[in-house]
């Protein structure tokens, strides 16, 4: 039963964060009114619980002994490059969510915001939907043992 529900939000983390990367990325092209960035806001806010979802249950299936095993994961050079692909994402994440940060710090000041960066962080927001999917191709093959 746990093995199921924990499968299960694993995969509904997927529509929940590509959909969110996407939406951020598209909110940051649009013009960024009080409508505008609340658009970005919330889409970074779904895009975080989506990662949150994604490592809690994610770890769990690996380590936590529902699914084939922690000595099967580890000796699948696959899943290397599954969680090789997880932090580039997370490294990518770093300027997008220190920049979301202070603009919803100042805002909340009432203090202006600099939207010079939009751009920069639409296109990072791009390369992990790409990022995304090239770890769907990842984890399919690791459920399957491909590589092993
Ligand atoms: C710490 C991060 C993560 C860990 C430890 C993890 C671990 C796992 C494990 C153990 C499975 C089960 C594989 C099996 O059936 O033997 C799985 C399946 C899956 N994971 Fe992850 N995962 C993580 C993050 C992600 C992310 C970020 C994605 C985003 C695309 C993802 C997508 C999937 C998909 C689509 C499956 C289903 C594969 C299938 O059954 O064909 N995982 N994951």
């Amino acid at each position: 039963m746990l093995r199921w529900l924990i499968a299960t939000l694993h995969l509904l983390a997927l529509p929940l964060g590509l959909g969110a990367v996407w939406a951020r990325n598209r909110a940051l092209r649009g013009a960024l009114s009080a409508d505008g960035l609340r658009r970005v806001f919330v889409a970074d806010n779904l895009w975080g619980v989506a990662a949150v979802l994604w490592i809690g249950t994610g770890l769990l299936r690996a380590f936590g002994g529902l699914e084939k095993g922690a000595g099967y994961y580890l000796h699948d050079p696959v899943f290397y490059a599954k969680m090789g692909l997880l932090a580039v994402i997370l490294l990518l994440e770093i300027r997008p969510m220190t920049t979301l940060i202070r603009w919803r710090i100042a805002l909340g000041r009432g203090a202006s915001i600099d939207t010079s960066p939009a751009l920069a962080l639409a296109r990072i927001s791009e390369i992990q939907a790409g990022l995304v999917v090239l770890i769907v191709f990842a984890a399919t093959a690791l459920a399957r043992g491909l590589f092993l």
